[in-house]
């Protein structure tokens, strides 16, 4: 095997989230021979639009859609078994045909019925210092997992033993729902046929998913790994505790499939040209008044997952540069550069002020500081003109030009992807790196790569 050889490229978000990574794993799908997705569940929503179709994507990977590509989803997931088949269910009555293209590791983490009331029980009882999850069970999943007690997906393979296996520990999660929170418990016989059900469907998809993944990359084909959340949701590196509880980062994608990281390419972080966050926690760039009001209408920023509006705020620089450094990103996907277009001028955060005198240049990792820190701005005029549909460098409107390089200059990472609508066409791409002329070869070999 030589990683040299291969064409991948790891894709992640590089904010809090919700950046738009569903519409560039799309369009680098059709280049692609396989998708791999490497962390988190159905917390995610990968939104991918294109001609007059819109799917929702919360577990399988986006590259589903291209006909022939195949999907792999790692170790480092968790997956909620009946979530899962609502997916495929969904996808095949929209007329994605999966012909045996999806493949779940056996070793990810199986999410039960009482993860999902644990998290509810576990975010009304931290009450003002909720994180605002996205109640899905990740959380206590993930916290099984750790704990060596969770059930993994190879059982689904055996769908009595899972079903027995999963009702003693939903029986145990039910004595902490009662005796610790005071809730309902959940009903386990009933659970377990379902998910007794469930598995006998799911079990063809099980496997080892690293031997498939070095497979082709012995063939030199090109892979692409999808992460989910973003580099501030990291477990490690995020802004603990408002995270999410799996790790975002592009080395987790290794980790998570059981390959060397060499074969994961570089990385590209997905960014928006502000910011938005869903759930509690520090968000130094926030806006309370009016610019945010229309960013969230203008960018239509409600969740995928949850449908909860959330909260925008100019471009932070200092986020974003520390993302880079965390993640070593090979570059950045600009996106939503439209939304910005009515804007009279933009604010993008360069630094921070500490409460106690100083700045800094980086997050501080204490959450009572970073809640307390005021942005220092940089103020660029607006461009007041239509970037919406662009899809050349060339034809972008000079202030927007700027504030494109600025936004690269401050974060030390080149933007070679700028997304100006919605649709996987309005998308164009720039500079001359090995990321971009990757990507370009990428975006470009889906209009030829025969379809099946
Ligand atoms: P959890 O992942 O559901 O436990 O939620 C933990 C934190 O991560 C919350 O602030 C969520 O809003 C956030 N989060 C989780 N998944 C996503 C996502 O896909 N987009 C944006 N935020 C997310």
């Amino acid at each position: 095997m030589d990683p040299e050889n291969t064409t991948s490229v790891t894709v992640l978000g590089g904010q809090w989230g919700d950046e738009g990574k569903g519409k560039v794993v799309d369009l680098l799908s059709a280049g692609v021979h396989a998708v791999v997705r490497y962390n988190g569940g159905h917390n995610a929503g990968h939104t991918v639009k294109f001609a007059d179709r819109h799917f929702a994507l919360h577990l399988v990977p986006s590259g589903v859609i291209h006909p022939g590509v195949r999907c792999y989803m790692g170790a480092g997931m968790v997956v909620d078994p009946t979530a899962l088949l609502a997916e495929i269910d969904d996808l095949e009555h929209r007329g994605v045909r999966f012909d045996h293209r999806l493949m779940l590791s056996g070793r990810a983490a199986i999410i039960l019925p009482t993860h999902q009331a644990l998290d509810g029980a576990r975010e009304r009882a931290r009450g003002e210092g909720s994180i605002g999850t996205t109640g899905r069970g990740i959380g206590p999943t993930y916290q099984d997992l750790a704990q060596r007690r969770v059930l993994r997906a190879y059982l689904l393979k055996e769908p009595h033993r899972f079903a027995v296996e999963a009702s003693m520990l939903m029986e145990a999660h039910n004595r902490e729902l009662e005796l610790l929170y005071r809730v309902e418990p959940v009903d386990v016989a009933g659970a377990a046929a379902r998910l007794e059900a469930a598995a006998a469907r799911l079990a063809p998809l099980v496997g080892e998913v690293g031997p498939p993944i070095l497979e082709h990359v012995r063939r030199g084909d090109s892979l692409l790994f999808e992460g989910a959340q973003g580099i501030m949701l990291d477990l490690y590196q995020g802004t603990y505790p408002f995270v999410t509880s799996s790790s975002c980062l592009p080395g987790a994608a290794a980790v998570s499939c059981g390959v060397p990281v060499a074969v994961l390419g570089p990385s590209l972080a997905v960014m928006k040209g502000y910011v938005t966050r869903v759930g509690g926690g520090p968000f130094p760039t926030e806006l309370s008044g009016e610019t945010g009001n229309h960013l969230r209408d203008r960018g239509h920023e409600f969740g995928t997952t949850t449908g909860r509006p959330r909260r925008c705020g100019w471009f932070d620089a200092v986020a974003a540069r520390y993302a880079a450094r965390v993640a070593g990103l090979d570059g950045i996907a600009l996106m939503k550069l439209d939304v910005l277009d009515d804007l009279e001028e933009l604010r993008i955060a360069v630094e921070y002020r500490l409460p106690g005198g100083g700045t800094c240049s980086e997050p501080p990792d204490d959450p009572q500081v970073l809640a307390t820190v005021e942005p220092v701005y940089e103020t660029l005029p607006g461009w007041r003109s239509r970037t919406a549909g662009l899809l050349d460098e060339k034809d972008l409107p000079a202030r927007a030009a700027e504030y494109i390089r600025f936004i690269e200059e401050r974060v030390g990472a080149p933007i070679v992807l700028v997304s100006t609508g919605p649709r996987r066409e309005e998308t164009l791409t720039r500079g001359d790196t090995v990321l971009a002329r990757r990507l370009a070869g990428l975006i470009a070999g889906g209009s030829v790569r025969e379809q099946p």
